[in-house]
C-alpha cells in the first residue's frame, strides 16, 4: 500500500483517487482554493458537485498547508487548474519535498524574464530544480474516469524507469498506461489541443471539421517541434488522442462552434458560456502574444486566425 496525495479537488483531482483507490493505496485529498470543492470533499457521504457521483469513504481529505506537502508520500499529484500552477510553484519552492511528483494539469505558462514559452513541469522546476516530477496526459474526461470507463493515458518522464514505476502504481484494468521520455511534447501537445478543438468545432458540418481536424495535427506538429518537443509526439495519446475527446465535445468545441456561427468571442462567451472556463481561450491569452510574434503566420494559419479572435475579439472567419 503506497501513500498518495493528490492536490487539487476538482473534477479531475477527485476522478484520480478512484484507480488510486482501487489499487489500495491510502488516497489523501486537499483542495486549497475552492470552498465548493471543500465542501464536497470534507462532506459525510462525499458527493462530489462536479463529478456528480459519491466518491469512495476510503479517501481521506487534508485541511491544505505548506506542511502537509512534506509528510512522506509514493506519489504527489498536482491537479489544479492552470491558474493554480503559479501558485504551487510559489508552494514547492526551496520546500524539501521528496515524493515523486505527477502533473495532471494542461496548459502552458509564458515567462516574462525569459520572455519564452514554458511547460508546466519546467515552471515547478524552475521553482524547485531538486523536484522530481512526472507529467501525466491524454484523453480523459473525469466523470468518464470516476467511472470507471476505459481510459488510456500517457506518463512522460526523461527517466522512463521512473513513469513506469509510476505507471505500475495507478494503472488499473480501465486505467491503462502508456509512456513516454519528450515530456516537453506531451506537455505541448495536451496544451494546445484545446485551442484546435475551438478551431475544430467552428467547423459546423463533419466535413468540414474533418478537413480542420487534419490541419490542426499538421500545424501542431509545428509548433511541437519548433518548441523544441518531438513532432511525433502529435500522434500520441497527448496529441490525436486529446484532440479527438476534446473536438468530439466539451466547452473548447462548443465556443469553437458559437466562433463558426459568426459571433465574437466576448458576446459567445457572455450570452452563452459566462460561466464557463474556456481552457483554450486561457491559454491564448497567455501564449498568443508570443505565437503572434515568433511564429510564421503560413505555417500555422488556423492558430493565428484564432489568436487574433480572440485578443482582438474579431469574427472568425476561414
Ligand atoms: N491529465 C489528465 O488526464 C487530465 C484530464 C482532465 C483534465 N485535466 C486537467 O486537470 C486540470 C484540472 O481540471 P478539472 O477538470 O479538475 O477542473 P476543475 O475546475 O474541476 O478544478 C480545478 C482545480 O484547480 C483549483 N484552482 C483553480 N484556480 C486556482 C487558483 N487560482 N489557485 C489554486 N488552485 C486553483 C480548483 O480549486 C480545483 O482544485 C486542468 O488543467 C485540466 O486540463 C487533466
Amino acid at each position: 500500500m503506497k501513500r498518495i496525495l493528490i492536490i487539487g479537488g476538482g473534477a479531475m483531482g477527485s476522478a484520480f483517487s478512484v484507480p488510486c483507490i482501487d489499487n489500495n493505496h491510502k488516497v489523501f485529498i486537499t483542495e486549497p482554493y475552492s470552498q465548493r470543492f471543500i465542501k464536497s470533499l470534507s462532506s459525510k457521504n462525499k458527493f462530489h458537485s462536479g463529478l456528480k457521483l459519491n466518491l469512495s469513504k476510503k479517501l481521506i481529505f487534508k485541511k491544505y498547508s505548506k506542511e502537509l506537502l512534506l509528510e512522506k508520500y509514493d506519489l504527489i499529484v498536482v491537479a489544479l487548474s492552470l491558474t493554480g500552477i503559479d501558485f504551487i510553484a510559489k508552494e514547492l519552492k526551496k520546500s524539501k519535498v521528496k515524493s515523486p511528483i505527477l502533473v495532471l494539469t494542461k496548459g502552458l505558462k509564458y515567462e516574462k524574464q525569459n520572455k519564452n514559452i514554458m511547460t508546466i513541469s519546467q515552471t515547478l522546476l524552475k521553482s524547485n530544480p531538486k523536484l522530481n516530477v512526472s507529467v501525466l496526459k491524454g484523453p480523459c474526461l473525469a466523470k468518464e474516469l470516476s467511472r470507471r470507463c476505459q481510459t488510456s493515458v500517457i506518463i512522460a518522464n526523461k527517466n522512463i524507469q521512473i513513469a513506469k514505476l509510476l505507471g505500475k502504481m495507478i494503472s488499473t484494468k480501465y486505467y491503462l498506461i502508456e509512456y513516454s521520455k519528450d515530456v516537453v511534447g506531451v506537455e505541448i501537445c495536451s496544451a494546445i489541443k484545446n485551442i484546435y478543438s475551438m478551431i475544430i468545432g467552428s467547423g459546423l458540418s463533419l466535413n468540414k471539421s474533418s478537413s480542420l481536424f487534419q490541419k490542426s495535427l499538421l500545424e501542431m506538429k509545428h509548433i511541437t517541434k519548433s518548441l523544441k518537443g518531438k513532432k511525433d509526439t502529435v500522434l500520441s495519446l497527448a496529441g490525436i488522442g486529446d484532440l479527438y475527446v476534446s473536438a468530439a465535445g466539451g466547452r473548447n468545441s462548443k465556443m469553437g462552434n458559437y466562433l463558426g456561427q459568426g459571433f465574437t468571442f466576448q458576446r459567445a462567451k457572455k450570452t452563452f458560456m459566462a460561466n464557463d472556463t474556456v481552457e483554450g481561450e486561457q491559454l491564448v491569452r497567455e501564449i498568443g502574444p508570443f505565437i503572434l510574434k515568433k511564429f510564421n503566420s503560413r505555417k500555422i494559419p488556423l492558430m493565428f486566425k484564432m489568436i487574433r479572435a480572440i485578443l482582438k475579439n474579431k469574427k472568425f472567419f476561414i
